[in-house]
């Protein structure tokens, strides 16, 4: 993965140039970090498992007409995607109060949310990612009028269809947090699409039975488990790479 040059470090994924203009490559690392940054650590395996669990994600979810970033997986922790200009607002769906919005507004962890709720903070790390509302969004125009509602019913859809998936494991979705991007076609076209990634580090998954946490709530709140969590998540999808996710680089091509 060194031979490419380096676009933009994250905290738990590295972009690299892709081998056509208009991709990069997304490095998915094992470095976990929780509350902007402040509790840091390492999941082992956990880029391995992203990397598989989100390509999974994204792939069912462009089979039901949800436009995404993702091209095809290369390699254990490399995926091929279209370079998108980001909107800089991340999009929390919740159907169950977890986290955030139970300190906030001091809601019980666990409650049913009556309807699945939409929220926005915008993407600023300095600033601790705050919680706007749409009229934010518009004003300072960080998205339009029209892709907010294009970006509001991708995302409840995106929620439907995985809250079946996820049912169909025996897995609750709790909640989780999305990004679009735009993405300009050959004739000046431009397009939404998801980008970013979809696994156990943005979103809440609970065992259906237990409700045992299956996501990085285990790493936020040092419950322990955090791999074995991951992988449970992987091996239900079917997704556990058979080299199993200790693979330290794995950055060989697969295909
Ligand atoms: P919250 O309850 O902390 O607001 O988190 C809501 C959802 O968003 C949860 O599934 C975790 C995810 N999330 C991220 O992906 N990145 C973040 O920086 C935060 C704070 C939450």
């Amino acid at each position: 993965m060194n031979r490419r040059r380096q676009v933009y470090e994250g905290k738990a994924k590295v972009l690299f140039e892709g081998p056509e203009p208009g991709t990069l490559v997304q490095y998915f690392k094992d470095d976990a970090t929780a509350f902007n940054n402040q509790k840091k650590g390492t999941i082992t395996g956990k880029g391995v498992l992203n990397n598989h669990i989100s390509e999974y994600i994204m792939l069912r979810l462009e089979e039901i007409g949800i436009p995404t970033h993702f091209v095809r997986r290369l390699n254990m922790r490399e995926q091929l995607i279209r370079e998108v200009e980001i909107i800089p607002v991340e999009v929390i769906i919740r159907n169950t109060a977890a986290g955030s919005i139970c300190k906030r507004l001091g809601i019980v962890e666990g409650t049913v949310l009556p309807r699945a709720l939409i929220e926005f903070s915008y993407k600023d790390d300095d600033l601790g990612d705050p919680l706007v509302g749409e009229e934010h969004i518009t004003t300072f125009g960080w998205a339009t009028h029209q892709e907010l509602e294009d970006i509001t019913s991708m995302s409840f859809r995106i929620n439907d269809y995985l809250c079946g998936l996820f049912m169909g494991i025996g897995i609750k979705l709790i909640d989780f947090k999305v990004e679009f991007g735009r993405v300009y076609e050959d004739d000046h076209q431009m397009h939404l699409v998801l980008a970013d990634e979809f696994s156990p580090d943005n979103c809440r998954l609970w065992d259906v039975e237990t409700n045992e946490k299956l996501d990085k709530d285990r790493f936020r709140r040092e419950l322990g488990g955090e791999a074995e969590a991951y992988q449970e998540v992987a091996r239900r999808l079917g997704v556990l790479p058979e080299s199993g996710p200790g693979d330290p680089k794995g950055s060989e091509a697969v295909q």
